[in-house]
């Protein structure tokens, strides 16, 4: 069963095409599609780092640090260095709102393990 929340709005996305907000605990990344809006867990799977401001070409992103590459769909790590793929929400947009199911938690990283152990 999906559970839609509404998200934002593609005014709030404007002309930049991608917008980083928190809801409901979690760092998301918005980014506008050919068709429609990715939701993204803002936290790439190399080093966790923000997506945002990551360049956006032929449906994928490219992280802004080091460089690792997503497909925005399926959220696959296409190239390195991540290996894991980013969490992606099911999203849909109607009539300039953009609705995704955050009860599809992404699972709990790699990179939290890492950052627990050393604390
Ligand atoms: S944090 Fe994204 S590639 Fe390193």
């Amino acid at each position: 069963m999906t559970d839609w929340t509404r998200v934002s709005t593609l005014g709030d996305i404007g002309d930049q095409r991608q917008l980083n907000c928190s809801l409901h605990e979690l760092k998301l990344l918005l980014v506008r599609t050919g068709s429609g809006v990715a939701v993204l867990y803002d936290s790439c799977t190399h080093l966790g780092k923000s997506l945002y401001g990551g360049r956006v070409m032929g449906g994928q992103i490219t992280c802004p640090f080091h460089g690792a590459c997503f497909h925005l769909r399926t959220g696959a790590a296409v190239s390195g260095p991540a290996v894991s793929p980013l969490h992606v929400f099911p999203s849909r947009l109607e009539n300039g709102i953009v609705w995704a199911d955050l009860t599809h938690r992404p699972a709990f990283s790699a990179v939290a393990l890492v950052n627990r152990s050393s604390t």
